[in-house]
């Protein structure tokens, strides 16, 4: 049972065995649960994050750093695509400057699944890679952690540590081996995270694996290689980087989350809004609401894909340490579900709804749904992406934020609604039968949540604009 609680201005204390979560305006709103001790509830969070390092050109300098580390033979992963663009070829040409002995894997699959894992898993077994060298979008990224994880302890299954109650979620307790992850997108925030999603075929939904243990050793941000992503990429990966920064914003503080880990090695990757995650959050929202259509109509618009690459850097800082929440619970199913829908500019050899596109087709209705939980932080996360918030009410923050994105969203030619992907009102309990799984994020929604509220919310997803 959850009940709300205003705190006095002053319970908020980093690491404090206190409920509560300081707002703007000194008030404190949090949620907390009836009837458990206080003493028992979660009362720190933690920050993780890959090393990064961000410069045009700085691609040309992995070979040096996998030298550096002593590798002797490098496993490059990249997807069909990219093996024969620029990104690659300065990573290859790098490699062999500094006479690195490597390995390519180029069939990684856009948008990933447990078979294609697996493909990936298999070759790094076969192969005795000391270090590992991811250069692509989050696809690639993903699929190079899972590969590294599992060659790593060759006798696990799968679902070992993949998220409950999809798999057993057990800890990472070997140690992996050094990843370098070069990112060509302007989105996921991969290279920062120790997140990796894929598509599980069984369940017709995505899930994934998270752990601190498979974050990058070093994330390259290196925007000379968002010179070749193609206008849609840049627009899907672009609104990714917005749903990760307002899901963040608003996710439940991390004080609520439950009930504090017995061991602070169970402390989940995802722990609710906090302090530091908003920093990073805020400043995504802001060069988003900035760059974003630049970047998409002019690939030559160096400053604009530049500042997305890094805003898409701040919001993987960010929600890599709070986490996501209702978008993202429903976009897997959202994806896992596709039936005939293509994007122009991604790969044809099979449907997939692109994975930006499935967080962003719902998020004006998520956030109309969870504004009254904490209508604050709703308004300002429509003042940091450009919008006059000084007379909105809280009662009307999420229709506000809604109306927002969905300019937003038009202005970057998203297609007009869950319709659009070739769903209709019929598919919706599969929808939500693939969205309840998703326990590790839609937990951290800012109110509870139940299989109506899904359904309500995809149905008025059907059409948005
Ligand atoms: N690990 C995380 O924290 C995290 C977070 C969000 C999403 N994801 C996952 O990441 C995947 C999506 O990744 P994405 O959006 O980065 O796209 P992607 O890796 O799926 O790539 C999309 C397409 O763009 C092409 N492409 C990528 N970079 C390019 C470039 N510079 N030039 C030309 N073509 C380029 C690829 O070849 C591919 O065809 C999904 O599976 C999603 O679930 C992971
Ligand atoms: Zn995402």
């Amino acid at each position: 049972m959850i009940s709300l609680k205003i705190w006095p201005r002053n319970s908020l204390l980093f690491g404090q065995r206190i409920l509560g979560n300081l707002t703007q305006n000194g008030t404190c709103l949090s949620y907390s649960s009836t009837g458990s001790n206080s003493q028992d509830m979660e009362y720190a969070f933690e920050m993780a994050c890959s090393n990064i390092r961000y410069g045009p050109g700085v691609t040309k300098e992995v070979g040096m750093d996998l030298q550096n580390l002593g590798a002797k033979k490098v496993c490059l992963m990249t997807d069909k695509n990219l093996i024969k663009l620029p990104p690659v070829k300065v990573a290859i040409e790098s490699l062999e400057r500094h006479k690195v002995n490597y390995k390519i894997y180029d069939t990684v699959r856009v948008e990933p699944t447990d078979q294609s894992f697996k493909d990936a898993i298999n070759f790094a077994k076969a192969n005795d890679f000391d270090a590992y060298l991811a250069v692509g979008g989050g696809s690639v990224l993903d699929t190079c952690k899972a590969a590294n994880l599992y060659a790593s302890n060759p006798k696990a299954d799968l679902l070992d540590y993949v998220n409950a109650p999809v798999g057993k979620a057990l800890p990472v307790t070997h140690t992996v081996k050094p990843l370098i992850a070069v990112t060509t997108t302007a989105g996921t925030g991969s290279e920062t995270t120790g997140v990796a999603i894929f598509d599980y075929l069984p369940l017709k939904a995505k899930t994934g694996i998270a752990s601190r243990a498979i974050k990058p050793t070093l994330g390259i941000v290196d925007p000379d290689n968002l010179r070749t992503m193609p206008e849609r990429v840049t627009a899907y990966s672009g609104l990714d980087v917005l749903c990760h920064a307002i899901e963040s914003y608003t996710a439940i503080p991390y004080q609520n989350r439950g009930l504090r880990p017995a061991n602070p090695n169970l402390r989940p990757a995802y722990q609710g809004s906090n302090p530091i995650s908003d920093i990073w959050c805020r400043h995504a929202l802001q060069m988003t609401s900035k760059y974003l259509k630049r970047a998409v109509y002019d690939s030559n618009d160096t400053e604009a894909r530049s500042a997305m690459h890094l805003a898409s850097c701040y919001a993987g800082v960010g929600f890599g340490n709070s986490g996501v929440h209702l978008c993202h619970g429903m976009s897997y199913p959202i994806s896992g579900l596709v039936k005939s829908f293509r994007s122009k500019d991604y790969s044809d050899d099979h449907p997939l709804v692109p994975h930006g596109l499935s967080v962003i087709i719902t998020a004006p209705a998520v956030f109309n749904f969870t504004a009254s939980a904490c209508p604050e932080r709703h308004i300002e996360a429509a003042q940091m992406l450009g919008g006059d918030t000084r007379k909105i009410k809280n009662a009307d923050a999420g229709k506000y934020l809604g109306d927002l994105l969905r300019k937003i969203m038009l202005d970057v030619e998203i297609p007009d609604g869950l319709k659009a992907l070739g769903y209709t009102s019929r598919d919706v309990p599969s929808l939500v039968k693939g969205t309840l799984p998703q326990h590790r994020v839609i937990k951290l929604a800012p109110k509870p949540t139940k299989e109506e509220d899904f359904a309500d919310m995809l149905e008025k997803s059907m059409k948005i604009y």
